[in-house]
């Protein structure tokens, strides 16, 4: 943590002011991963995460698919994406987090008698839903004021019960948590508070699984963009690259939006910080205002740069890939679109060592979450965008 009097730290612009890039003050490079590190995420659990969930019906590893008009577009030897977008049914990297944390609970507890509960912008609600039909547990999702109707809609048909509640996200999350209290409900969050860790750290040892899918695929990559909402999914990855290749892992960075930015503003400051305001962005997944206690610390010491950026900048992407034939939502994008604002920009490139050899993977992790939402951004159906030109 940065003492009382220390440089601020610098953040970088893009020209027209509208995406930022902080190297993360905080970094810590060529610390072993280590004894405190492997008590919250470890390969050795991720490993048993992914026997897990390679025995659920369904499961087959997501496409990295590799795009080369863009990575001559922007300078970069390779790019890849891993897209999300038809991970289970849930069409979300989620699945992998929430439905594991629900298996291990009616595994270790016994499904008859437990009811489990979260607050979620959608994907993680989802996934919670879904874990809990295929364990045969009850489940009570909790949803804030703007969650769309679609995405109650995906929760419910997985037959939870929805209850939605006022305010943002991190109201919801405390509600949530004071219903189970008083219900004797079992809370499966995707983020941890004090005394509130367990369950979280299962969360984000199941999105591990998604850095073991990479490394099989393409295990020489030297960049990787990640999108933060609370962070744990940044965490899983992270956790699984540090472990296995320490200093000698891919510069990892981070995106968040502008408007829910709550990782970006933990490193400026040196600390778990809450982001104000209403979080209001287009990119339902990402618009935590919390970090996550746990997520950070791991990605305060090991993330190596955090970035900003638009609505608008999503939505140009999500076009892009749309005319590639992928389906990227609204916070599926948020990772590659950083990632292209920050190759054109020279002194971000600089920053964050992107060259002509550099070979990078960027997350998707969602498809059409909301297929009415995205049709509007996109002018076309995700139905219509599978069926479309090659990449
Ligand atoms: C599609 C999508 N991408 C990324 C994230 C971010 O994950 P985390 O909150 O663990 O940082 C979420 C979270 O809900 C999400 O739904």
């Amino acid at each position: 943590m940065r003492g009382e009097g220390a440089p601020e730290a610098e953040i970088r612009r893009t020209a027209d002011g509208t995406v930022q890039l902080l190297r993360n003050p905080g970094l810590e490079r060529e610390r072993a991963y280590g004894e405190a590190e492997r008590a919250i995420l470890s390969v050795e659990a991720g490993r048993e995460a992914r026997a897990a969930i390679e025995r659920w019906s369904g499961y087959a590893p997501t496409p990295l698919h590799s795009l080369d008009a863009m990575a001559r577009e922007t300078g970069v030897a390779g790019l890849l994406l891993k897209d999300e977008s038809r991970r289970f049914e849930l069409l979300s990297f989620k699945a992998l987090g929430g439905a594991y944390a629900v298996e291990r609970l009616a595994r270790e507890r016994g499904s008859a008698g437990l009811t489990v509960t979260c607050a979620t912008d959608g994907n993680h609600g989802r996934a919670v839903a879904w874990g809990a039909k295929r364990s045969g547990v009850r489940a009570v999702i909790f949803v804030h004021e703007t969650v769309s109707q679609g995405r109650v809609d995906a929760i419910a048909g997985f037959g939870a019960e929805v209850i939605r509640v006022p305010g943002t996200y991190d109201d919801a999350v405390r509600h949530s948590a004071e219903v189970a209290a008083k219900e004797g409900w079992q809370i499966v969050s995707d983020t941890s508070w004090p005394g509130y860790d367990d369950v979280p750290r299962h969360v984000m040892q199941g999105y591990a699984v998604l850095a073991a899918e990479i490394l099989e695929v393409e295990p020489a990559f030297t960049h990787i963009f990640v999108p933060g909402g609370v962070g744990g999914l940044a965490a899983g990855v992270l956790s699984w690259l540090w472990e296995l290749h320490g200093g000698d892992r891919p510069v990892f960075v981070v995106v968040e939006p502008d408007r829910a930015a709550c990782l970006f503003e933990s490193a400026r400051l040196g600390q778990p910080t809450v982001f104000p305001g209403d979080l209001d962005t287009i990119m339902a997944g990402l618009a935590c205002g919390e970090p996550s206690m746990l997520a950070w610390r791991i990605l305060g010491p090991g993330a190596d740069a955090f970035m900003t950026i638009t609505d608008d900048a999503v939505a140009a992407m999500m076009r892009d890939l749309a005319g590639l034939g992928i389906v990227s939502g609204e916070s599926g994008a948020a990772a590659i679109a950083g990632f292209r604002h920050a190759a054109f920009d020279p002194a971000m490139r600089e920053q964050l060592c992107l060259g002509p050899q550099s070979r990078v993977v960027c997350l998707s992790t969602e498809g059409a979450t909301d297929p009415s939402i995205y049709q509007q951004i996109v002018g076309r159906s995700a139905d219509a965008v599978f069926g479309a030109a090659p990449r």
